[in-house]
């Protein structure tokens, strides 16, 4: 063992992680707890069903009341964040989601937490014009100046069981007769499995050092490949369109409305064209795309996978719900 790797958190330590029913924090906790971790997760939302449910304390990732957070946390050693909220809907903006993590930060330097894996994306920029991109570069700042040693981890886009952006392309791939992409679809995107993710979240919990890194699979798609790649491997074959920006915005506004979601924002499409959801470093997970998708071609899509009634709808409203099951 490398003096990098003294675990910080390893083995009949407690560790903290946000979300620990959600997508990437599952698979984070999961990991944990093979490795013989206990863990804490904080939610609003927890899952009853999930396999997880009972095998990690629950506490409630309630920014108003930073002593209960301090509280929630002590006695951990690390702490593995993947809170963010996607856009900024019902007051809940990028803005607002910049200072509960902020919060969060200090009720973890004050519960003497050593460190934390923080999930960002790629390319953060404090002078971005996209909210997103901006309220990412601010934490990682605001981490690099806490007390806590740290390992950012810089996904583009994740992929895997329960994600939304790949399933939910199918899931219009599979329903309609035609799907629209923003512009040239030339702009690129290097997904990454959610389990290397998981897997980079393990290391960046046990070594000692503070670092960033992107989190990108091996893959790197134009947005069109993506979508004739998913297309492919489902066999639907609708009529793939190139549409101005404004007017996929509109589709989707309007599509949004049926499926009571926000299923694509204009800062989205930004994001996308912009180029943004791709790495200049090498390759740091290792599955493939389409391989998975091959090995999920019959199930991917089936369901459209809602942000709002995972993260709006209250508690046994429809959390689970799955529009067009
Ligand atoms: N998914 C992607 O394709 C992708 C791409 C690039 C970067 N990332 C980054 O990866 C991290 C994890 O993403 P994920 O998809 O795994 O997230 P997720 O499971 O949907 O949510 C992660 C955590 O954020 C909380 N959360 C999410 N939306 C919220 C909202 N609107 N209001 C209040 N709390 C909210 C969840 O709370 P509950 O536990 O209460 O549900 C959970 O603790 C995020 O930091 C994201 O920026 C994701």
């Amino acid at each position: 063992m490398d003096s990098e790797r003294e675990g910080v958190g390893s083995g009949d330590a407690t560790s903290i992680v946000t979300g620990a029913f959600g997508f990437s924090g599952q698979q984070i906790a999961k990991r944990l707890l093979l490795r013989g971790d206990k863990v804490r997760t904080l939610t609003n939302h927890p899952q009853p069903g999930s396999p997880l449910f009972g095998r990690v304390q629950v506490s409630p990732l309630d920014f108003g009341n930073t002593a209960q957070l301090t509280e929630s946390m002590r006695g951990a050693t690390v702490l593995y964040n993947t809170y963010w909220v996607r856009f900024s809907y019902g007051g809940l903006s990028h803005e607002y989601a910049v200072r509960n993590t902020r919060t969060l930060i200090h009720a973890a330097e004050a519960a003497v937490v050593k460190r934390i894996v923080h999930v960002s994306i790629t390319n953060p920029a404090m002078d971005s014009p996209l909210p997103y991109f901006k309220g990412k570069a601010e934490l990682e700042q605001a981490i690099q100046s806490s007390s806590l040693s740290y390992a950012i981890l810089r996904p583009a886009v994740l992929f895997g069981e329960g994600d939304i952006l790949i399933n939910n392309i199918a899931f219009m791939l599979r329903r309609f007769p035609l799907f629209a992409i923003p512009g040239t679809g030339e702009y690129r995107v290097q997904p990454i499995f959610v389990d290397d993710l998981a897997e980079l979240a393990m290391d960046g919990g046990q070594r000692s050092d503070s670092y960033t890194v992107d989190a990108v699979g091996p893959e790197t798609y134009t947005y069109t490949e993506l979508v004739q790649t998913i297309s492919r491997a489902i066999g639907s074959k609708p009529l793939l369109v190139h549409w101005p920006a404004g007017l996929v915005r509109l589709a989707s506004g309007v599509l949004g409305a049926i499926l009571k979601d926000v299923v694509l924002t204009e800062d989205e499409i930004k994001g996308l064209m912009a180029d943004l959801l791709v790495s200049h470093g090498p390759p740091t997970g290792r599955t493939s795309l389409e391989g998975w998708i091959k090995s999920h071609a019959g199930t991917i899509g089936n369901c459209y996978a809602s942000e709002l009634a995972r993260h709006y709808v209250s508690e046994g409203a429809g959390k689970n719900s799955r529009p067009g099951c």
